[in-house]
């Protein structure tokens, strides 16, 4: 087996959010659709939840990416925590207008024009500060901004308890780890993808078993120890070892020395 196709397969394992590299399993192509559906209801928020590595991020990136060229659609990946800052970015983006608190901002929204609400995608909303969320909220309840933003679950759970959110004006989807079968699915999928075939084929069911129960279907996680998979192998061909290793096959030892590495086990 090519060597060079190791160093592919790591990199495929990189932790990071790219549409380019979403894959598609069932439970994945369900919550897109919910939040497809999502947004074409009057709705007036959006909440995309769950624990950390459920692929929050990835989901909005994707969305973004398949929308922008025929919907008004903006991402915000990295929190605009500071308070000017966010109304001076919104103010940029949607109204072409420079504003710098919610007065300005509402004001100047009012006398907007949209054929229909833009939409605005805010990761990781529970940076946010109360008082900034309670502004966004008030933004969404003019519905001319549809806002869609992801939250952590316990804080998604919080915000859900507050008074002023429990009305049905909003939907939520909970994203979830992957289950043993979506997890191969995940892996091979991420392989044959970039055409990594060889190395797909390498992850039997003992494999996968054992891959579960070590991130238990997390796809950062499984992630972090995919890539230092195929970190092994490499560092296994500079101490040309790679002859006594079976290239065909992950073994369980792998898998574990990987996790050991990792910090995912102990
Ligand atoms: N559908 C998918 N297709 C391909 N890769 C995915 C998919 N979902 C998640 N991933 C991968 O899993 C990793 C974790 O996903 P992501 O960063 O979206 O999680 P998150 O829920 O936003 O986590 P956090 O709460 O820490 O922000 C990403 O680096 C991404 O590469
Ligand atoms: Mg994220």
């Amino acid at each position: 087996m090519d060597i060079e196709l190791f160093e592919h397969s790591k990199n495929i394992f990189l932790d990071n959010v790219d549409a380019k590299s979403y894959v598609q399993i069932e439970t994945i192509a369900k919550q897109y659709n919910s939040l497809l559906e999502a947004i074409q209801k009057p709705l007036k928020m959006i909440l995309i939840y769950g624990r950390p590595g459920t692929g929050k991020s990835m989901l909005l990136s994707k969305l973004y990416a398949d929308l922008k060229e025929q919907k008004n659609i903006f991402l915000y990946a990295t929190p605009l925590v500071d308070e000017e800052h966010f109304f001076s970015m919104l103010g940029h983006d949607i109204l072409h207008l420079k504003t710098k608190n919610l007065t300005q901002f509402m004001a100047l929204l009012k006398s907007a024009d949209f054929q229909e609400p833009p939409l605005v995608l805010l990761d990781e909303a529970q940076l946010y500060s109360d008082t900034l969320m309670e502004k966004i909220r008030l933004l969404s309840d003019t519905r001319k901004i549809k806002f869609i933003i992801t939250l952590h679950k316990t804080q998604t759970e919080d915000l859900i308890a507050k008074e002023h959110f429990q009305t049905r004006i909003w939907e939520s989807i909970e994203l979830k780890n992957a289950t043993e079968d979506e997890l191969k699915l995940y892996i091979v999928k991420k392989l044959i993808k970039e055409n990594c075939y060889d190395n797909a084929d390498m992850f039997d069911t003992k494999a996968i078993q054992t891959i579960y129960k070590i991130t238990q279907g997390n796809y950062r996680q499984t992630n972090k120890l995919l890539y230092t998979i195929f970190e092994l192998y490499l560092s296994y061909e500079k101490a040309k070892m790679l002859h006594k290793i079976d290239l065909h096959k992950v073994s369980t030892k792998t898998i574990e020395m990987a996790a050991l590495h990792k910090g995912l086990i102990k």
